[in-house]
């Protein structure tokens, strides 16, 4: 895809973006009507489903020959395949258990690949009026500034956000505590921002400094890894190596030296064989 692709790609996006993030924030103010998924804590509610027909519906109608994997799709059946076709990578409402709260940390989460490659990222936090965009090669934005990942390398002064996921696996609750108690005493603080999505896009502006997730989705990824990869962070898989988007396993940090400390501390869960492998 051409630069001048990208860049109409992109305004599509962006404009489909803010029309869902007016609906996100009308809703989280309102009775919600949730259902759950895999689990009693995997929710979903109308909304969620509201945003991704809205988004994929538009996308769809500017670019009839792309692909899609939507969180919401998935659940209800869809193929989650990523091919080298430019296909686009939706989480509608990402920290759909903190908009059932309403608590505020909830974004839309829109990412482009193409070639298996990051082109455009754009997570959307209306609540908080935060609009993080990313386009391959031009930096990561913050309401149109430019942002950059903190640079901390040290870990003693490094903010940390240590998702609990949404599995209630006892091996890999275990494995989440564990972890907690080996970082706790070593790091500066310890957060669950509730939203992977969120929480990549505050390591990109340099919020906070690392995050590791053994439980995630391709659209709990997709937009946060390019936003920080453009701010200089690092995306690896969870043990330091390269990062799969399918793989439902990330660790992103401010930088190298950190993100390769941390996974050297962390006891990893590996509840597949094949490192759970989506698609
Ligand atoms: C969830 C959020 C949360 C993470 C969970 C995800 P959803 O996505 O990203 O931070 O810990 O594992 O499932 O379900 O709210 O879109």
């Amino acid at each position: 895809m051409d630069s001048a692709e990208i860049e109409q790609c992109f305004e599509v996006a962006l404009g489909l973006v803010k029309e869902a993030g007016q609906v996100v924030r009308e809703a989280i103010k309102k009775q919600k009507t949730i259902e759950t998924k895999s689990c009693n804590v995997d929710l979903v509610t109308e909304s969620d489903k509201a945003v991704e027909k809205l988004l994929i519906e538009g996308l769809a109608k500017a670019f009839p020959s792309h692909k899609f994997i939507g969180e919401e799709s998935t659940a209800a059946g869809a193929k989650c395949v990523l091919t080298h076709d430019p296909t686009w990578i939706i989480d509608p409402i990402d920290g759909t258990m903190n908009f059932v709260h309403s608590l505020p940390y909830t974004c839309v989460s829109v990412g482009l690949w193409a070639g298996k490659e990051a082109l455009v990222g754009i997570i959307f936090n209306p609540v908080l009026d935060q609009m993080f965009t990313a386009k391959k090669g031009q930096g990561a934005y913050l309401n149109g500034e430019r942002i950059r990942v903190s640079g901390q390398k040290d870990l003693s002064q490094a903010l940390i956000f240590a998702e609990m996921g949404t599995s209630r696996d006892p091996e890999k609750v275990k494995t989440v505590l564990t972890n907690l108690t080996t970082l706790m005493p070593r790091a500066h603080g310890l957060r669950d921002c509730g939203s992977a999505a969120v929480s990549m896009a505050y390591i990109a502006a340099g919020f906070a400094d690392i995050l590791f997730h053994y439980g995630l989705g391709p659209w709990d990824m997709a937009a946060g890894a390019l936003l920080v990869w453009e701010a200089g962070g690092v995306v690896y898989g969870l043990e330091g190596g390269p990062f799969d988007l399918m793989r439902r396993r990330v660790l992103c940090a401010s930088s190298p030296e950190l993100a390769q400390e941390v996974a050297g501390l962390l006891t990893q869960y590996q509840p597949t064989p094949d490192g759970d492998l989506m698609g």
